[in-house]
């Protein structure tokens, strides 16, 4: 998959930005604040519909004015398609080929990127929300059933919360009522916990050997935190220990109004040498790491799909001393389309940057240089 031009029509410091990129690596090099991460982050909203730096989609318009247009030209296996999204009165409409698309789950998944960015870090360092919005949007880039599922989760989440904050207040509550909303809301959450422990189980398969490629050091790992026991992985094992857990609770859920148990409570651990790397890493490791991170996550797609994603690195060499940095070149290679955002480009192979397209950004306006494509259109 490659997108093979960006416009964009008030995004952010953009009034007005055509561009056009190699099927390779592109670097865009540039000072601090001249608007590098925001094409990145606009390749990134028109991939997922919401920016991975702002929870207010407002402040994606450019100040001043009241509305953005991204628009992509993208080609998936030779065949082009067109895709846009544009954001007006707080209102988003995306459309695919000119086609206004309603249902956001049938949009994502046109485009896959993926990102790495500064704000991975926070990922690491945060709280468990932050780990399990990460993995709700990993998912869900790769299966549009999963936001589905997750959507209806959150919805009867809620409603048993509601209902449990009523039966404190209200003695006479009905009891049966919440039977029928923990039975709907377990069913949701056996389908949560599979796609997430799939798709751990999924990474694993490729972490230790990429955070080898790229660091030189062994025995990377992800590790899946529940609050059940998933070792005995069936339906019906994680269904008894639900109702288990939920019977036994009772009381203090109804005194709490919320549900203590499930996917909602869900964390992650990057582990090495049996170490979560939150606690025991260096930042430069825990970048490293989650760069591996995301190239597993590029490998999982390919096997399945068999489309290469794009990848966006932002901002990826500042933190990285020469060989790491020269690593990861090596590993992308040109086998994929690649934009990445610097500084500058000291340090980095000769080779790679004679067959990278160059873009300088300096006042809101860039310059092309270069760009021989490495391969042909995939
Ligand atoms: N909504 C907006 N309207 C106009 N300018 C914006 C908006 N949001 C951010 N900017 C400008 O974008 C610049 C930062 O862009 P960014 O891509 O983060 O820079 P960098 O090149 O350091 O990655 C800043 O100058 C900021 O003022
Ligand atoms: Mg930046």
């Amino acid at each position: 998959m490659v997108i093979k031009k960006i416009k964009l029509i008030n995004f952010r410091n953009y009034k007005n930005l055509n561009l056009k990129f190699s099927d390779g690596i592109n670097i865009i090099i540039g000072n601090n604040a001249q608007g590098k991460t925001n094409i990145l982050e606009s390749i990134y909203t028109l991939a997922l519909t919401k920016s991975y730096r702002t929870t207010n989609d407002f402040n994606l318009i450019r100040t001043g004015q009241e509305k953005f247009i991204i628009t992509g030209d993208i080609k998936v296996d030779k065949v082009p398609k067109k895709m846009s999204i544009e954001l007006y009165n707080n209102k988003k409409m995306v459309k695919i080929n000119d086609n206004i698309v309603r249902k956001i789950s049938d949009y994502i998944g046109n485009l896959v990127v993926i990102l790495s960015s500064p704000e991975d870090l926070n990922i690491i360092k945060g709280s468990p929300i932050e780990r399990r919005n990460f993995l709700n949007i990993e998912i869900s880039q790769k299966s549009n059933i999963y936001l589905k599922k997750y959507n209806e989760f959150n919805k009867l989440l809620k409603m048993r919360n509601d209902y449990l904050k009523l039966l404190y207040t209200n003695s006479i509550g009905d009891y049966s009522y919440l039977d029928i909303l923990t039975n709907n809301l377990i069913e949701r959450e056996i389908e949560i916990y599979k796609y997430r422990n799939d798709y751990i189980n999924d990474i694993n398969k490729y972490l230790e050997t990429i955070y080898y490629d790229l660091s030189d050091l062994n025995s990377l790992k992800m590790k899946y935190i529940t609050n059940i026991d998933l070792n005995e992985f069936s339906d019906q094992e994680i269904r008894k220990q639900l109702e288990n857990k939920y019977k036994k609770n009772l009381q203090r859920e109804i005194t709490l109004g919320m549900t203590l148990y499930g996917p909602h409570r869900d964390d992650f651990q990057l582990i090495i040498d049996n170490e979560d790397i939150k606690i025991y890493g260096s930042q430069g490791q825990q970048k490293l790491a989650f760069i591996a991170l995301k190239f597993a996550e590029i490998k999982i797609f390919e096997e399945k799909s068999n489309i290469k994603p794009i990848i966006l690195l932002d901002d990826i060499f500042s933190e990285l001393d020469k060989r790491r940095k020269n690593n990861l070149i090596k590993y992308i290679n040109s086998d994929y389309q690649t934009i990445i955002t610097s500084n500058d480009i000291k340090g980095i192979n000769k080779k790679i940057i004679n067959n990278a397209k160059i873009f300088k950004i300096y006042n809101n306006s860039v310059i092309e240089e270069g760009g021989k494509d490495g391969r042909k259109d995939k």
